[in-house]
């Protein structure tokens, strides 16, 4: 099984200035036994891969385009996004899906190119609350997962993440329970796709985790890190998240 994984989503926030956040997280979380990623905006990759040089931070980035190169004003390859560090890419975040319409499909693209390229591909899925409501939960999951993931997804190129649409950036989480619910389901699902590489790929769990709630979801069976986002925007709270993460390791 590979190392946990703490991975912080800056979403759109981020200015050069906010790099001294990155600093101090660097030197209070020393040697974690887990690993740790920042995915920020994509124009604070290059300066924050140079800070996290020779340290136990890997910076990555929130989306790719699905092509290598061409004409495609605004958008960036995978192979751009590694040229200036990044050695993760998120692909399919509900934004993403709700804010630009991205399907399924294309996030399969997305997803080959990043494997494509050497990265890691971190895959979100998750219900909205009246799929929840109306008893979806484990279909919508399902129905992502075997979406957007291409054949050949291996536990060293891809970690699946969790993400409820209605926990993000709400403060409401759900119930432990639910929560190891849905990731035993999809232990189940990878493992009956992808073999051992399904049964030992990681499962983050994505939607308001923050200091005071990470140690209880990290002591569930089958979450295997988290994938933050408000929370992972200043160092002290998102140490204390790596921290939690470290302990549970
Ligand atoms: P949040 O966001 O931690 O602010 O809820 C999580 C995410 O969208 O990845």
């Amino acid at each position: 099984m590979k190392a946990k994984l703490a991975a912080g989503n800056w979403k759109m926030n981020g200015l050069g200035r906010d790099l001294s956040e990155v600093r101090a997280l660097i030197s209070a979380m020393g040697a974690p036994s887990c690993e740790v990623l920042i995915c920020p905006p994509a124009t604070l990759i290059d300066r924050m891969r140079i800070l996290a040089d020779e340290t136990v931070l890997q910076v990555g980035a929130q989306d790719c385009h699905a092509q290598a190169s061409g004409a495609h004003t605004g958008d960036t390859s995978v192979a751009m996004l590694a040229d200036a560090g990044a050695t993760h890419v998120i692909v399919g975040h509900s934004e993403r899906r709700a804010d630009h319409g991205e399907t399924d499909a294309q996030v399969q693209a997305k997803t080959q190119a990043v494997l494509g390229q050497g990265l890691v591909a971190i895959v979100c899925v998750g219900e909205t609350e009246t799929q929840r409501d109306a008893g979806q939960t484990l279909a919508i999951v399902g129905a992502q997962m075997r979406g957007s993931m291409p054949e050949g997804c291996t536990a060293q190129m891809v970690v699946v993440a969790y993400e409820p649409v209605w926990a993000i950036g709400t403060g409401r989480t759900p119930t432990l329970a639910q929560i190891e619910e849905v990731h035993a389901f999809m232990r189940r699902e990878l493992t009956e796709r992808f073999g051992s590489e399904g049964a030992a790929m990681r499962l983050l769990y994505g939607g308001s985790v923050k200091p005071s709630n990470a140690s209880e979801i990290f002591a569930l069976a089958n979450v295997d890190g988290a994938l933050v986002g408000g929370a992972s925007l200043k160092a002290a709270d998102f140490g204390q998240i790596v921290a939690a993460l470290g302990a549970a390791s």
